[in-house]
C-alpha cells in the first residue's frame, strides 16, 4: 500500500462523513443507538464483491461474514458466532449466501497446486467437489464446469447453514428465516437468484433434521 494510497483511504472517510451528514445530519446518531439489519450476507472475501454497494444497502442494512469461497464450516467459531448473534439476538429474517463467478478459492480447489496453510481450507470446497463429481466431471467445457462449481456450492452452504443446530432451533420455535443462494457476476455487476430457498429443515436429508 503506498503512502499516497493510505493517505487518501483517509481523506475518502472525511469525505464519506461529510456527504453523509450533509443529506443527514442524524445519520451517525441514529446509528450509533443501533442496529436491526434484515438481512445476514454470507460473501467471498474477494475484494471485487462488496456486500452493501451491490446490493445498495446503507451502513445498518446488512449483517456480514465474508471468508473465502463464502463456506459455511461447522466447526468455524467466526461463523457460527455471526449466525448466532444474527438469527438468535438480531432476529434476522434472511440469509444469503453470495458466491461469485470467476471466484480464485473455488478455481483453487479444482486443482491440484499446493497453495500453502490454505490448501487446508479448499479441502471444504473439495468436499463440494466429490459430492457433485459425477455432474462436474461431466461437464467437459472448463469455463462452463468452474460456473457450475461455483453455483453448487452455493447451494451447498445454504444446505450447510439449514443443517446447523441455530437456524433448526430457530424454525423449530417459529422464527421466520429464510436462507437463499446468489451467485454475483464479475463481469457484468448483475445477481442471479439460484432459487434454492429454504425456510423450514423439510428439505434437508433426512439424516440431518434434528428433532426437538
Ligand atoms: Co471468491
Amino acid at each position: 500500500m503506498s503512502t499516497d494510497f493510505y493517505k487518501k483511504i483517509l481523506d475518502n472517510n472525511k469525505t464519506w462523513v461529510e456527504t453523509n451528514l450533509a443529506k443527514d445530519p442524524e445519520f451517525f446518531s441514529d446509528l450509533a443507538k443501533g442496529q436491526q439489519p434484515p438481512l445476514l450476507w454470507i460473501g467471498c472475501s474477494d475484494s471485487r464483491v462488496p456486500a452493501n454497494e451491490i446490493i445498495g444497502a446503507k451502513a445498518g442494512e446488512v449483517f456480514v461474514h465474508r471468508n473465502i469461497a463464502n463456506m459455511v464450516i461447522n466447526n468455524d467459531m467466526n461463523i457460527l458466532s455471526v449466525l448466532d448473534y444474527a438469527v438468535n439476538h438480531l432476529k434476522i429474517k434472511h440469509i444469503i449466501v453470495c458466491g461469485h463467478y470467476g471466484c480464485g478459492g473455488i478455481k483453487a480447489a479444482m486443482g491440484n497446486d499446493s497453495l500453502g496453510f490454505i490448501d487446508n481450507w479448499l479441502r471444504h470446497i473439495k468436499n463440494v467437489y466429490r459430492l457433485h463429481k459425477d455432474k462436474l466431471d461431466a461437464i467437459t467445457d472448463e469455463t462452463e464446469r468452474f460456473n457450475a462449481f461455483v453455483e453448487v456450492n452455493v447451494k451447498e452452504q445454504v444446505y450447510d447453514l439449514a443443517k446447523t443446530s441455530i437456524v433448526q432451533n430457530a424454525w423449530n420455535s417459529g422464527q421466520e428465516v429464510s436462507i437463499h443462494g446468489w451467485v454475483y457476476g464479475i463481469n457484468s455487476g448483475y445477481v442471479t437468484d439460484l432459487n434454492v430457498n429454504l425456510s423450514s429443515n423439510d428439505k434437508l436429508d433426512e439424516i440431518y433434521q434434528l428433532q426437538f
